[in-house]
């Protein structure tokens, strides 16, 4: 799931643009992108859009307000009837908050007959200082985890940075270590890894590069927030035909010496790990 466009649910014209644009997951904001007296009326839009999709369409996500706002209740009061493919939690705190979440879902789903686990989870892991410490804990946390994001903007605010991107647009090293640790926490967690957003969206090249720097690292899709980033980041994570050809011939060669560990392939060596890496990306290029 390459590129997933977040949109301001309270937006009807902007969901209805989302939901053509070619991005695979659409999130219907709830949270910071709705001021507050917007809450009510991003309710109903995020209902709207759960209740009119079409068969074929982008999987929809719904991000709730945080834990400890007061406002998620009534957010999931209004959406987990209408079976959103998963929620996204801002400023989760760990594998705690994980479970905490995945409560108050079984418990809705309990009350409108819907299988118990049928909606996921994507929480965004690096929003507060807090969050940082416990990256370690979503293994095993709930089995509705599907991927963990990561955010800067929170962050930066949270610790009082000046900003969170040096001036040749590289993260700074607070935001690096987040961004780094999001992949070893998703790994060890064994879900998807998933950058985090490139707020200028008159910058394609930036973005290029920043999904082209995240696909090499293991990250498995990118958060947008404008309908023209999703063809850009769509396409960065796409294996490249020199990538597949190169899986093809290790998968070949491995299936051709199933005895052996180790072997030589256009004279450099292949062990397990690039049997690994080959499959992978034989499956993501399938998907
Ligand atoms: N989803 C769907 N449509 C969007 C969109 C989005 N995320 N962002 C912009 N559009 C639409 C605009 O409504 C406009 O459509 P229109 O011509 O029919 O009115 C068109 O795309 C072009 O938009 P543009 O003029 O380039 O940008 P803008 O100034 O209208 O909007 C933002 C800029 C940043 C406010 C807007 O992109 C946005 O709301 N992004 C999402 C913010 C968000 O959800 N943040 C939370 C996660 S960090
Ligand atoms: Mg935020």
């Amino acid at each position: 799931m390459p590129a997933l466009l977040f949109v301001p649910a309270d937006s009807p014209r902007k969901i209805a643009k989302a939901l053509g644009c070619g991005a695979a997951t659409v999130i219907l904001d709830l949270e910071d992108s709705v001021a507050p007296g917007a809450k009510e009326r991003a309710r109903e839009g995020a209902a709207e859009a759960l209740r009119g999709r079409a068969p074929g369409g982008p999987r929809l996500v719904a991000r709730v307000n945080g834990l400890d706002t007061g406002l998620i209740d009534a957010d999931l009061d209004a959406l987990v009837a209408l079976a959103p493919d998963a929620i996204m939690l801002p400023k989760c705190e760990g594998g705690d908050d994980a479970q905490h979440l995945s409560v108050k879902l079984a418990v809705r789903e309990a009350q409108c007959g819907a299988p118990d686990g049928a909606i996921g989870l994507l929480p965004i892991v690096t929003e507060t200082a807090a969050a940082m410490f416990r990256l370690g804990s979503y293994r095993g946390a709930t089995r509705r985890l599907r991927g963990l994001a990561w955010g800067a903007e929170d962050l930066a605010a949270a610790i009082g940075a000046q900003t969170n991107r040096s001036p040749d647009g590289a993260y700074t090293p607070p935001f690096a270590l987040a961004r780094n640790l999001t992949l070893f926490a998703a790994s060890s967690a064994g879900v998807e890894a998933i950058d985090t957003v490139y707020a200028d969206f008159r910058d394609p090249e930036g973005l290029r590069r920043e999904c082209l720097a995240a696909r090499r690292d293991g990250f498995c899709g990118k958060m947008a927030i404008h309908p023209d980033q999703v063809a850009i980041i769509n396409e960065a994570f796409a294996p490249a035909p020199g990538e597949i050809a190169r899986a093809q011939a290790i998968v070949a060669a491995f299936a051709q010496a199933p005895d052996s560990g180790a072997l030589s392939l256009d004279g450099a060596m292949i062990d397990r790990p690039h049997l690994l890496w080959a499959q992978r990306v034989l499956a993501r290029a399938k998907s």
